[in-house]
């Protein structure tokens, strides 16, 4: 009887148990099994020796590394959408597959979004320490006319930059919350589906003087990192409030300290930040009027359970030779059919 060797997989954190065992009879894999991630070296030592490997966004999969691991590595797939920790093109010139989790995380990313965009409009937050901490009760008053005042969220304008598939699902929700909808994108969306969201197509500029809630939604790459930068910022509406569920890195984090600072924002929503973990001494913790929450756009119990089974699906798919369902770089399909034979 010949015993065929199994494509030796790497998996860069524990996923989901019940996603992964599927790949039980297709891959040998081994898991990173520590809560903080393997550390750059390491992986620079240990990949080479896998047919594929399962990488996050924290893992820096750089070209230094992907010119160690292209000899024997033919897949990686991504546990996020984004994948601008990937370089993406020197992977594709290497023959290496990159795959991604589009879509599955699109509802949970728009719902985060609009829950920080209520959290800063309405005080959330800090009405929550308010209450915790022991603030309400030393007021001695229940109710006051004053009390946590916000903003209205209905009736007022949100810009979307970025009408993807996370854009487009948050305009979805500001239409139930009756805002006017702005958007911009390099490409502008069908009418009828502008009709139907209410969305009107702007440039960025108009945006952004026009909008009262301004939200996030480009990746990260070489044209869009720092793309709301001070000059940006002074082309905003005062008082205007800034979500970011997208990547840190497309907003000049000092710029944003200083449009807090002076007055240019009412406050900010955050999830990603361009260093990751943020540090709790970050001037952008001093601010009342801004909500932090730890890069968790995806993070509900379904949504990851369908990212992991997105990433096995796309491994699955590549050793049974067939194009992976989400590849982000179709190009490479010239310079290798998909497979590891
Ligand atoms: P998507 O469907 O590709 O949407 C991105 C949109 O941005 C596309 O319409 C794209 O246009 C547009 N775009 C690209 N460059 C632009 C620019 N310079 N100015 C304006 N628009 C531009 O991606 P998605 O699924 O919505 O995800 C968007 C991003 O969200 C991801 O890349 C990821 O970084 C982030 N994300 C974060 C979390 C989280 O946990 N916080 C979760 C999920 C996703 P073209 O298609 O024409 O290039
Ligand atoms: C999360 O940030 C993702 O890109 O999936
Ligand atoms: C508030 O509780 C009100 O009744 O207006």
């Amino acid at each position: 009887m010949v015993t065929i060797r199994k494509p030796k997989l790497y998996i860069t954190r524990e996923l989901f148990e019940e996603a992964v065992k599927r790949l039980d009879e297709v891959y040998d894999y081994e898991v990173w099994d520590r809560y903080e991630p393997p550390p750059y070296d390491y992986l620079l030592k240990k990949l080479p020796e896998y047919d594929a490997v399962v990488t996050l966004l924290s893992d820096r999969i750089d070209c230094n590394l992907i010119e160690r691991i292209s000899h024997r590595t033919r897949i990686i797939s991504q546990y996020a959408v984004g994948y601008d920790n990937i370089d993406i093109e020197c992977a594709t010139r290497k023959g290496i597959y990159v795959t991604n989790t589009p879509g599955v995380l699109t509802e949970a990313t728009a719902d985060l979004t609009f829950a920080l965009l209520l959290s800063v409009a309405r005080r959330i937050v800090e009405s929550d320490h308010f209450v915790r901490w022991g603030e309400w009760k030393r007021t001695k008053t229940g109710w006051h006319p004053h009390m946590m005042l916000g903003t209205e969220v209905h009736g007022k304008t949100i810009g979307i930059i970025g009408f993807g598939r996370i854009g487009r699902e948050v305009a979805k929700r500001a239409r139930g919350f009756n805002m006017k909808i702005l958007y911009y994108d390099p490409v502008r969306a069908p009418e009828d589906l502008e009709k139907s969201l209410n969305a009107k197509y702007v440039d960025l500029d108009t945006l952004l003087s026009k909008s009262d809630f301004i939200t996030i939604h480009v990746p990260l790459s070489k044209e869009t990192r720092h793309m709301i930068n001070e000059d940006k910022f002074k082309k905003m509406k005062r008082g205007a409030i800034l979500i970011n569920t997208a990547r840190g890195g497309i907003i000049d984090t000092d710029a944003l300290v200083k449009a807090l600072e002076e007055g240019i924002l009412a406050g900010a929503g955050l999830d990603v930040y361009e260093e990751e973990p943020l540090d709790p001494n970050h001037p952008l913790t001093r601010f009342k009027n801004v909500v932090l929450v730890p890069h968790i756009g995806s993070a509900t119990r379904e949504t990851r359970l369908a990212m992991a089974n997105l990433v096995v699906d796309n491994l699955l798919a590549f050793a049974r030779g067939e194009v992976p369902p989400t590849l982000v770089n179709r190009e490479v399909t010239n310079i290798r059919k998909p497979g590891f034979s």
